[in-house]
């Protein structure tokens, strides 16, 4: 698999063949200015919830698409309401077989509310599960005990987790997180992109190494193969 970071919470995994965008929002992100967002055409956009960092360029990047949208029954059906109307819905602890594998939704401990203030459902976890491996996105979320049903179910070869807290769990909330679902590789996501995010990297790559943490914070537009 193919991981390539966009900013803030956002990402593509290229994968049997498909190209999965998670949680698009890059043209309002001063970091990622030399993200050209007109030439990410994904297969599927996979949304953890609606808050405006997450979603503030799904129509741009679907009308230049042809991809489907795949969240929970809320999120897809505001965006579909909006005549985007390629969507799967799907709720908590559903799975579904996709062309390029397989998705759950999982628990994320979180709000969420469309861009206009509309009702966004409850915010999602995605675990995406296929032969060339699997991996969980925890999208916003505090840590929960329920992350450890995660390490129970699957085999996961890397996680994308937040790191920034103040909104979603800290970096040693993460490295906890870690453990509750067995994988020791994680991809830090959701830090810097506005100052209530904002990390010290070195502190934070030092408590994920105290803990036997592969931590990454990948660079802006950096691509890596997992
Ligand atoms: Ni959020
Ligand atoms: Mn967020």
């Amino acid at each position: 698999m193919k991981f390539t970071f966009f900013g803030h919470s956002s990402f593509l995994v290229e994968t049997m063949g498909k190209k999965l965008l998670f949680d698009p929002f890059i043209t309002p992100n001063e970091l990622a200015k030399e993200i050209n967002v007109d030439a990410i055409k994904p297969d599927y956009i996979l949304l953890s919830h609606g808050h405006a960092d997450h979603v503030a360029d799904v129509e741009r990047i679907y009308e230049n698409s042809e991809a489907t949208i795949i969240s929970n029954y809320e999120v897809v059906g505001w965006f579909g309401a909006k005549s985007l109307e390629r969507g799967h819905p799907m709720n908590h602890g559903g799975s579904w077989e996709f062309d390029f594998g397989t998705v759950k939704l999982v628990n994320a401990v979180h709000s969420s509310s469309m861009p206009d203030g509309s009702y966004g459902g409850n915010p999602v976890g995605i675990i995406v599960k296929n032969t060339e491996g699997c991996f969980y996105y925890a999208g916003d979320t505090a840590l929960t005990k329920d992350m450890e049903l995660i390490g129970e179910e699957f085999n996961l070869d890397f996680s994308i987790m937040p790191v920034g807290d103040n909104f979603t769990m800290g970096v040693s909330d993460a490295m906890k997180a870690a453990k509750m679902v067995r994988c020791d590789q994680v991809i830090g996501v959701h830090f810097d992109s506005f100052p209530y995010v904002a990390i010290d990297k070195s502190e934070s790559m030092q408590i994920a190494a105290e803990k036997n943490v592969q931590l990454t914070l990948p660079e802006i537009g950096q691509t890596l193969s997992l």
